[in-house]
């Protein structure tokens, strides 16, 4: 039991060490290093986007099967949820999620549906060549012409929140005195 145990601790921190060191004392940029290789969600070379049909894309904006965590496109975008003021500009542009995670300055409607299956759906991006990639984005097109920057989201989120709590409450009577 005691040989055991022993290994156990010594196992873990050999395991951890090295990379507990790397983290505290490494690279200062490390904060900031992107976290998915923009490659898996940026357009091939050569790329000629296809039209694609919306009636399929709904179907899939709706399917959890797309993804491997139960999520749907649509549990956390229905009713504009999730997005913020950058999804009314015309593509390609900057949204914050894409250059935060994976570093890239802008980017266009198919590449953020994937950079949505890599991160939020925890899935494998969609073939650059498929109806599914061009249907989601026809659909996505579609939910786009209806979004009003600010209706759901307030520039300021915080400003949505409701304000102090305690403010709330009925005074408290001792204050006064
Ligand atoms: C777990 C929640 C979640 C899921 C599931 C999800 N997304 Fe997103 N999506 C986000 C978040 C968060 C953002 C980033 C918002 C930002 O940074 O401005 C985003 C951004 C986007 C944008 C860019 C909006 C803009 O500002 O241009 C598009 C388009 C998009 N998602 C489409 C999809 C599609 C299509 C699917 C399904 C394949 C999907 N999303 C699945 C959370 C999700």
């Amino acid at each position: 039991m005691k040989t055991l145990s022993i290994v156990l601790l010594l196992s873990a921190a050999i395991g951890n060490f090295p990379i507990g060191s790397a983290s505290a004392a490494g690279n200062p940029c490390a904060a900031g290093k992107p976290e998915i290789d923009a490659k898996t969600i940026t357009r091939p070379q050569g790329y000629k986007p296809m039209a694609g049909d919306a009636k399929l894309g709904e179907k899939l904006w709706h399917d959890t099967k797309l993804s491997t965590n139960g999520l749907s496109c649509n549990s956390c975008h229905q009713d504009h949820g999730a997005f913020q003021s950058s999804f009314a500009k015309p593509y390609p542009h900057q949204v914050a999620m894409a250059r935060d995670k994976a570093g890239m300055k802008r980017v266009h409607l198919d590449e953020m549906i994937q950079a949505c299956m890599v991160m939020p759906m925890a899935a494998k991006p969609l073939p650059w060549d498929s109806r599914e990639l061009a249907a989601l984005k026809a659909y996505t097109l579609g939910v786009q012409k209806t979004f009003k920057p600010g209706a759901k989201a307030p520039a300021n989120p915080c400003s949505a929140k409701p304000a102090n709590p305690c403010a709330a409450k009925p005074a408290n009577p001792c204050a006064k005195k």
